[in-house]
Formats: C-alpha cells, sequence, structure tokens
C-alpha cells in the first residue's frame, strides 16, 4: 500500500474503544439495545418512571400519522419535576446553576431550593399578570438565570413558552409573537457581550407596535441602562417577582398539555411554530440526559454551551439535565469575552465534568489554537458531546486530544428542532466511536435510511434518513398549521418521519450524517432557509431579485452567499457598490438577525434561470464554492454564470 492509501485506510477504520473502567460503571451497559428493542413502548413506559406523576399514566403511545399521544392519561407538572421534587427529596442545597456572567467575576450560585423559591415567585407574578393555563408567553431574554425561571415559571402554570433567540430582531420577535398569540412578554433591558452592554428592550418595544394584545411585559434589570417605559404595559422584575409569596401551589396538567413552542426554520420564508407537550418530552430529555452523557447527578458537572434560545438549551440546559437533579453551568458570554481562554478557565474553576457543544465552536477553538486549553487543568473532564452539525473528523480527533486528553469518550449527538431530544448518539461506555459518525439510534428509536423511492439502502451506501417508529419527544405539530406538518414531515415516504437530512451507513452500518437535503441551511449550527434570506433581501428598496445559498465554510460548516441584482434608483447609482452591498447585509441583520448576514453579496446583473425560470441554485452553489461550473445549456443566458463566476473574485462583502 502506499503511504498515502495507508493512510487513508487508517483515516477510515480510526475507532475508539471506551476504557473497561468507564464501560463498567458507565449508565448504559450493552444489554439496553436489545431490552428497548425487545418491546420500545414498554421501555420508554419503564423511563417515564423517571419523572414524578400526580397521576402515573396507564397508557404508552396512541398513534394516528401523524398525531402521536404519549402517557396521555397520566398527570404531571414540568416545573415540580425539575425543581420541587428534589428539594422534598433532601437536595435542596444542592446548586442547580453555577451561573457564570459574560464578564469576569461575575457569577451566581443558584441551588434547588433557590430555585424553587424563585420559580414559585414568579409563577405568582405571572399569575397576577393574568396568565393562565393554555396561554402562551413569548421569552426573549439573555442567558441569564432568570431566563431558565421565567420558562419554568409558564410551565408551572400550565402556559406554553415561546422562546424567541435574543439575537434575533423585532421583526422576528414580532412575526413569532402573532403567530401563536402570546399575550405576554419575558425580557431584559439588554444583556452584556463581551464586557459591553446591549439593549434587548428597545427590540421588545418595536416588535409590539404590531402586537397589540400583548397585555404586559415583564422586565428584567440585566444592565441598568435607560428603557423607555410603557406604564400599564411594562413591569419591573425586581418590583413585581420579587415581592411575590415564596410559595406557590402547583397544579397538574395532562401529559399531553403544550410546554414549549419553539421556531425554526423550514424550507419556506415562514418560520414553523414546532410545539412540544409535557410528560413524552420530558421523559425523552431526562432519558437521553442520563445515558448518552452517563449523569451522575451527585458528582457531575454537567455544561451545555448554547443558548437557552435554540432547542438544545431547552432540552440540555433546562429540562433534561433538571428533571435529572443535575448541577450545571449556565454560561452568560461568547467564547472569548475575557479572552480566548474563557471555556478552559471555566472548566478548571467549576470541574466541569461533561462539556456538550457545537462543531463551529469546536472548529473556531481549534484555530485560537491549542496552547488555550493547554494551559488549564482540564482533568475533570470525562465525557464530550457535539450537536448541531455535521462534525468534521479533523475537529472531532481536536476535541478528542486537546481537550479530552484521549481520554473522554465523544457523543455526537443528532437531533432537530423537531425530535425534542438527540435520536442518534453514540453511548459512552458502550460504542466503538468513529471521528464524524453519530452512530446508530438511541435505545428505543428506530431510524433507516432510505434511497429515493423509499427502500432501506444497505451498508456503504447514502439516501435519507428517516424515522420509522413513533417517539415520545416528537413534536405534536406545527402551531397552527397541521396541514404543513403532515406535508413537511410525513408525506415524502409513506408511514414515516422524513427529517431532511442525507445520511450513509457505513460497511459496519453505523450512521454518519451529510447534512440537509432540503433549502434549509445550517450556518454556525443555526437552521435559516434560503427563502427566509431572500425574502429579506427583496425587502431592501434597491434589491431587485435574489438568491441565496449556503456554501461550504471552514468554520461556520455554511456561510450565506447572495446574488442579487439591484433595481438601482438614480440615488444609488450615485453610490459605490460596496457601500449598497453593506446596506443590504446591514437590512438583512435588521429583518431576521445578525447570524442571517450573508457572508457575500454577488451583485449581477441577471440570475442564472431554467427555461422555465426556476432559479439554478445548484449551479450558484458551485459558483460560491468554486466548483467546476458543469453543464450550463439548460440555462436562458449561459454567459451569466461565467459572468457570476468572474464576479465572485472582486465585489464580496467584508467578512465580520
Ligand atoms: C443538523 C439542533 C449532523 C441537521 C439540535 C438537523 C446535525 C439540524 C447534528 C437540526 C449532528 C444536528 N450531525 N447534523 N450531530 N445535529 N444536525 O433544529 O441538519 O436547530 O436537521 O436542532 O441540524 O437543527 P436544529
Amino acid at each position: 500500500m502506499s503511504e498515502a492509501k495507508l493512510e487513508a485506510w487508517h483515516e477510515e477504520n480510526r475507532k475508539f474503544a471506551p476504557s473497561a473502567e468507564f464501560a463498567a460503571q458507565a449508565n448504559a451497559q450493552p444489554s439496553i439495545y436489545d431490552e428497548a428493542d425487545a418491546n420500545p413502548e414498554a421501555w420508554w413506559r419503564r423511563q417515564a418512571d423517571r419523572l414524578t406523576w400526580e397521576k402515573a399514566p396507564t397508557s404508552t403511545l396512541e398513534w394516528d400519522l401523524p398525531n402521536a399521544k404519549w402517557f396521555s392519561d397520566g398527570t404531571l407538572n414540568a416545573s415540580v419535576n425539575c425543581v420541587d421534587r428534589h428539594v422534598a427529596a433532601g437536595r435542596g442545597s444542592k446548586v442547580a446553576y453555577h451561573w457564570v456572567g459574560d464578564r469576569e467575576g461575575e457569577s451566581r450560585t443558584i441551588t434547588y431550593a433557590d430555585l424553587q423559591v424563585m420559580v414559585a415567585q414568579a409563577a405568582n407574578a405571572l399569575v397576577e399578570l393574568g396568565v393562565v393555563a393554555g396561554d402562551r408567553v413569548a421569552i426573549y431574554m439573555p442567558m441569564i438565570p432568570e431566563a431558565v425561571v421565567a420558562m419554568l415559571a409558564c410551565a408551572r402554570l400550565g402556559a406554553a413558552h415561546s422562546v424567541v433567540f435574543a439575537g434575533f430582531s423585532a421583526d422576528a420577535l414580532s412575526s413569532r409573537i402573532l403567530d401563536s398569540d402570546c399575550r405576554y412578554v419575558i425580557t431584559a433591558d439588554g444583556a452584556f457581550r463581551r464586557g459591553a452592554p446591549s439593549p434587548l428592550k428597545p427590540a421588545v418595544d418595536e416588535a409590539l407596535r404590531s402586537c397589540p394584545d400583548v397585555k404586559a411585559v415583564l422586565v428584567v434589570r440585566r444592565t441598568g441602562e435607560d428603557v423607555v417605559w410603557t406604564e400599564g404595559r411594562d413591569y419591573w422584575w425586581h418590583e413585581l417577582v420579587e415581592r411575590q409569596p415564596t410559595e406557590h401551589t402547583p397544579e397538574f396538567f395532562p401529559a399531553e398539555q403544550t410546554l414549549i413552542i419553539m421556531y425554526t426554520s423550514g424550507t419556506t420564508a415562514k418560520p414553523k411554530g414546532i410545539y412540544h407537550t409535557t410528560g413524552g418530552y420530558l421523559t425523552h430529555v431526562a432519558t437521553t440526559h442520563h445515558y448518552i452523557f452517563d449523569l451522575k447527578a451527585d458528582t457531575d458537572v454537567f455544561w451545555t454551551a448554547a443558548d437557552i434560545g435554540w432547542i438544545t438549551g431547552h432540552s440540555y440546559i433546562v429540562y433534561g439535565p433538571l428533571a435529572n437533579g443535575a448541577t450545571q453551568v449556565m454560561y452568560e458570554g461568547l467564547p472569548d469575552s475575557g479572552g480566548k481562554d474563557r471555556w478552559w478557565k471555566i472548566i478548571e474553576q467549576y470541574k466541569v465534568t461533561i462539556l456538550y457543544t457545537a462543531p463551529t465552536t469546536i472548529r473556531t477553538l481549534m484555530k485560537w489554537g491549542e496552547e488555550y486549553p493547554a494551559s488549564h487543568d482540564l482533568s475533570s473532564l470525562r465525557v464530550l458531546g457535539t450537536v448541531g452539525e455535521p462534525i468534521n473528523p479533523e475537529a472531532w480527533m481536536w476535541y478528542r486530544e486537546h481537550i479530552g486528553a484521549n481520554r473522554c469518550p465523544i457523543v455526537d449527538t443528532w437531533w432537530q428542532t423537531e425530535t425534542g431530544g438527540i435520536l442518534v448518539t453514540p453511548l459512552p461506555g458502550i460504542s466503538v466511536t468513529k471521528p464524524g459518525a453519530a452512530m446508530r439510534a438511541f435505545p428505543g428509536i428506530s431510524v433507516d435510511v432510505v434511497d429515493n423511492e423509499g427502500r432501506s439502502v444497505g451498508n456503504g451506501e447514502g439516501g435519507y434518513l428517516v424515522v420509522t417508529k413513533p417517539w415520545p419527544g416528537m413534536t405534536r405539530g406545527i402551531y397552527g398549521d397541521p396541514a404543513r406538518f403532515l406535508e413537511t414531515y410525513w408525506s415524502r415516504f409513506p408511514g414515516v418521519y422524513f427529517a431532511g437530512d442525507g445520511a450513509k451507513r457505513d460497511a459496519d452500518g453505523d450512521l454518519w450524517l451529510l447534512g440537509r437535503v432540503d433549502d434549509v441551511m445550517n450556518i454556525s449550527g443555526h437552521r435559516l432557509s434560503t427563502t427566509e434570506v431572500e425574502h429579506a433581501l427583496v425587502g431592501h428598496p434597491a434589491v431587485a431579485e435574489a438568491a441565496v445559498v449556503g456554501a461550504s465554510d471552514d468554520t461556520t460548516g455554511q456561510a450565506i452567499v447572495a446574488f442579487v441584482t439591484l433595481r438601482l434608483s438614480a440615488d444609488d447609482a450615485s453610490k459605490d457598490q460596496t457601500e449598497v452591498i453593506e446596506e443590504i447585509r446591514a437590512h438583512v441583520a435588521r429583518v431576521i438577525s445578525p447570524i442571517a448576514k450573508p457572508r457575500q453579496i454577488i451583485l449581477t446583473p441577471e440570475l442564472p434561470k431554467t427555461r422555465s425560470g426556476k432559479i439554478m441554485r445548484r449551479l450558484l452553489r458551485d459558483v460560491a464554492e468554486n466548483r467546476h461550473l458543469g453543464d450550463v445549456t439548460t440555462l436562458t443566458d449561459p454567459t451569466v454564470v461565467n459572468m457570476i463566476a468572474g464576479l465572485m473574485g472582486s465585489h464580496t462583502g467584508s467578512e465580520d
């Protein structure tokens, strides 16, 4: 074998078995797969006993495609499961969150007993404002403990929370408030980012101009900056919440009570309000958290480095870990707030044992250099996880070597907003992992890889990832749009859930995720649809037409590249093109979020179209990724593409 071939062989056959010591003590033992396979529903029903039910369910699954009910005759309260029951069991003094602020030196320790008081007071305050079971409450907050408290207070009252990532614009916030008819908003005056205050309340004020039905806004004082105040609508958290009684008697709700609404991008311009209910979701996230991260609640310090504005934060900062009584780190800042070794400092200081983050962050940390982790004691770590996008083997290996000291199992976890919790993953202590492979379905979960006709592919082949049986954490639908739910997920292949991801089975039958197969882009692990960004672009007065593609990017996984034709007024024509491009980029940030800002905008007099007038995205992606252009004969005007390719080098937006 030539040296290059030998190297390739080693790459493909690189496998890492868990140590015998880890395996012996792991929560998941190899028999778990057979136990679950024997009767998945019965297995999930046993997992539901991890929760404290007021009335234990006698039913397990009721399935009428695409509508699932799990444990439907059971009743419970999610906040009691996450907080009160741990205090009642004598674990009130256990730390729930070591909260670490963006600014160095700022931290808070919140025990389960503290959390119980905070949630009770917040629930009492929401009752005073008029919140009742079945209401929807929007939460637009930075990563502070009050964000978790706000979520749990809603859950306690049987109201669904719709958390909107605080990086989203006023427009994005108002459309989400309107779509699910939220009557209450919980927010903060602002957040801290790399030490500087960054306002949030003005975006809420702007959003609410088009949301006349919002009755009350509860505002946490975080930065102390001046805010505009609407009397009779706005309430300070420190005034209203902190004067409330410190006890609140919970009510219990049916397992299928809506707990969460979380908007996520689909293939159209309108984000989907994915909703989750209580009993199945909590069972799913508590069970997966226990086995996949091997959580030992008494000794572990768990850290999901994500924002509560995404599903990862919901399932693995709030509901899963709290249901399991874990001690966590919750961090407000960016990976380099206060220096490029900030994360490693936090791990050293709090003796973090389990770290869960996204490949894009790992690649950034990798770029900064291994001297940063090397200068800190990371020996407390014992399990590492990743989520959000396919992880490239190089980043996986760096994570293993430089963070995990070649000792910590890595769990590459595949899931989605829609799935509620992890579905495909290795299990530490069992799986012989491969860099870049998510390996296999979690116990009790059935997935398959199918071809265009829905036939299961063999080992060594690729296709579409589908889930073939209902699972407890699955979304119960798209808020207010059952037809779109059926159409998007349950119509591509009969009888199974279509995830929208490509996947391959390797020679051993293990799964590798290959990214989206639709017009959903994955930018630093954030989902955005090409149409959503195109809509924002054409909303700018200077833009006539726009086409957006996700081009591969070394750090962010994918990056947005926009091809734009201008409708130039006399005024614009006098402007420098770079100025126009910057204006358009800023416009997209304003309309959606800074995360949606195109990395590059390419101005072109025409877009390449098929004879039927469809924009040729595949071709634009090739152009954006500098690939060979292939057959362009179906273009109305083949010269357009070559011209666009020529423009790539010249008119690019600045990177920031
Ligand atoms: C992608 C995040 C490969 C995938 C929890 C999915 C992944 C989308 C992985 C969901 C992974 C998530 N390997 N791809 N381990 N995890 N994805 O809804 O394309 O924000 O469809 O949920 O992220 O993104 P969402």
